[in-house]
């Protein structure tokens, strides 16, 4: 559907060059949400305005529905335009205008007839739950309808493409998960593609299907949502999974840890479980089966791409064989990372 292929975008500012994109090559597969991470200034807006050249790369090509639209004359790029709606951070919507005349305006500016536009606009009052506010305007408003607004209106010109630059970063977190609620349900419904850069781990571990790391203008890592909590290969992707789980660092163990196994030393272990193996009562187990036992050091359980995620750091208990076999049982179930002994 959107395809960055090996797009660079250098800016000069007074005087100094920087690349805020660096031969970035990226897919986004039709119907999916697709989230880009990244730290402030890794250069995830640029990204999302070089889809909708709003920003010109310095090279690369962006492909939407087979078209390269850097080889696009103004005219037609407009047109292509037509079909990506674009949200933001602060909403940018007209104060003097209503909810109904702000989602109405891309369709206004294309010429439509006032029943035309009363026909597009009334179920996207509906669908984005603002029909009590038509006549209201953006100061009556609190920050999540006025989000609610800046989506009806990217979704007035019917665009197959959504384009959302930190949507939800403005907003409190209640409101948050009913905006991406809101996201998923356009994304599922209506069958729009959704590119969303955030900040927000929590963000990808709402709706995202696939996720992107942006590091300095560099792709670093790409993955399925799931694959990517469960195995991140980088260390930044590694830091954001932790501060997604809430793991903490363990400085009182790791102070004591032993890379080796020692007769009696104990391994601490994290793992990691997704899906079904989520609901499987594997340590209960592995404690009848192995004669072991476990002390819970760090646990958190989350919902991911629609999964149930686990995650526990344990300390296993028992003599050498018992641990070694308990080790190789839960490796056959689940994810197992033995990160030191301790004696
Ligand atoms: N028009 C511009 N002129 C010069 N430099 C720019 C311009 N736009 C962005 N940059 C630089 O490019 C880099 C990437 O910026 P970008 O806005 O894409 O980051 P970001 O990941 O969206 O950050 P944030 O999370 O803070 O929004 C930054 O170093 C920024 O200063
Ligand atoms: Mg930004």
């Amino acid at each position: 559907m959107i395809e960055l292929k090996q797009v660079s975008k250098t800016f000069s500012s007074d005087g100094e060059l920087v690349n805020a994109l660096d031969n970035v090559s990226l897919t986004v597969p039709e119907g999916t949400v697709y989230g880009v991470i990244g730290a402030s200034g890794a250069g995830k807006s640029t990204l999302i305005r070089c889809v909708n050249l709003l920003e010109r790369p310095t090279s690369g090509a962006v492909i939407v529905d087979g078209q390269d639209l850097t080889r696009l004359c103004e005219q037609a790029l407009r047109r292509t335009r037509h079909n990506m709606g674009m949200i933001f951070q602060h909403f940018n919507l007209l104060s003097s205008r209503t909810v109904f005349e702000n989602i109405a305006l891309p369709l206004v500016l294309a010429g439509q007839s006032k029943t035309a536009i009363e026909a597009a606009v009334a179920p996207l009052l509906e669908l984005t739950g603002l029909a009590d506010k038509r006549n209201r305007y953006p100061a009556q408003l609190s920050g999540g309808q006025k989000q609610r607004v800046a989506i009806a209106r990217a979704l007035a010109s019917q665009p197959r493409v959504l384009l959302c630059d930190e949507a939800t970063s403005a907003l409190d977190p209640q409101t948050t998960r009913s905006i991406l609620a809101l996201l998923k349900a356009i994304n599922r419904q209506l069958n729009i593609t959704i590119l969303m850069i955030t900040h927000e781990m929590d963000v990808v571990k709402a709706i995202c299907d696939r996720v992107a790391i942006l590091d300095g203008g560099r792709l670093i890592e790409e993955n399925s949502v799931e694959a990517f909590f469960v195995s991140p290969q980088t260390a930044l992707a590694q830091e954001f999974v932790r501060s997604a789980i809430h793991e903490k660092p363990v400085a009182d163990i790791e102070k004591h840890f032993q890379p080796q196994q020692t007769p009696g030393s104990r391994p601490v272990v994290r793992m990691t479980f997704v899906g079904d193996s989520a609901n499987d009562p594997f340590l209960t187990r592995a404690a009848r089966a192995c004669d072991v036992d476990f002390v819970v050091l760090q646990a958190d359980l989350e919902t991911v791409a629609g999964k149930r995620l686990g995650f526990l750091m344990v300390e296993i208990m028992g003599d050498d064989a018992a641990i070694e076999s308990a080790l190789d049982y839960l490796s056959t179930q689940l994810k197992v990372e033995v990160l030191g002994y301790v004696s």
